[in-house]
């Protein structure tokens, strides 16, 4: 085994160990050591130019509907081309190791899945299911550079993942909402903490009792509210975490 780098707290191992819940939101951060960009990254070659956030609209979309759904395209080839790195595959090792546990994800790229986690909560939706930009229908599209148009209605088809001023799908958001506040453990991991509501999850969690722990490489809006800062990137510190905690003899 190689030095560990990161030194957990006993208070911390022991919340871990004796949880009856845990609920972990991820973010970005977490797909990071995949290859995949963070939104909050600057965007390279050919999208350089052009601000996710601003992409990421129905306005943007309605406004210009080939150019968002190239962008998606391009995403969609970026994530297929990678692999779960060992942040995922911790994720999908703690929910084995836990009593319960609720992993509440911001990423549409479906690494946890491939990664072998369950019962993933997407709270922003999933960039391999399409959708009709009117009528919200799940519809089956193939990626050949044209926006495709909804077999039903003739309008264009939009990317199913939620985008600002969009509402979180109804199922996630109640999910979510219900495991923040019945956790006893909240792991908050590779998220800027800017975007509401998932952001929010934290203060129900604490408010309800939790102990909280923030693993990032960069502090964030949240970090001084947190009972414990992890503070390097999940790749590295989530199969530390859960080798000190889980397998301490190894
Ligand atoms: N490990 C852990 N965290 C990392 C790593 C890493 N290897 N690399 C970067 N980070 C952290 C950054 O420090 C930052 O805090 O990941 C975070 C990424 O932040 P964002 O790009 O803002 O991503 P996220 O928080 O998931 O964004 C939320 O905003 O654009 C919308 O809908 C989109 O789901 C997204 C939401």
């Amino acid at each position: 085994m190689g030095e560990k780098t990161v030194v957990i707290p006993g208070a911390l191992s022991s919340a871990l160990r004796d949880a009856r819940h845990i609920c972990v939101l991820t973010g970005a951060g977490v797909s990071a050591e995949s290859g995949v960009p963070t939104f909050r990254d600057a965007m390279e070659g050919l999208w350089a130019d052009y601000d996710p956030r601003k992409l990421a609209t129905p306005e943007g979309f309605a406004e210009d509907p080939a150019l968002v759904w190239g962008w998606y395209e391009w995403r969609r080839k970026l994530v297929r081309d990678v692999e779960p790195n060992p942040g995922h595959t911790a994720l999908a090792e703690l929910d084995a190791l836990a009593s319960r546990l609720t992993l509440v994800t911001q990423n549409v790229d479906g690494l946890h899945q491939r990664a072998g986690s369950k019962n993933v909560v997407e709270f922003h939706g999933n960039l391999f299911v399409d959708r009709c930009f009117a009528e919200g229908t799940v519809v089956e599209t193939v990626d050949d550079g044209e926006p495709p148009a909804c077999p039903s209605c003739g309008g264009p088809i939009r990317p199913g993942v939620v985008w600002f001023g969009e509402s979180i799908p109804p199922d996630a958001l109640q999910m979510a909402f219900a495991a923040a506040e019945t956790c006893d453990v909240y792991l908050s991991i590779g998220t800027s903490s800017e975007v509401f509501p998932a952001a929010g999850l934290f203060d129900i969690a604490r408010s309800a009792g939790a102990t909280t722990v923030e693993i990032n490489p960069n502090v964030t809006e949240q970090t001084a509210h947190f009972d414990f800062v992890l503070s390097g990137k999940s790749g590295r510190v989530l199969p530390e975490l859960l080798d000190s905690v889980f397998r301490p003899n190894l």
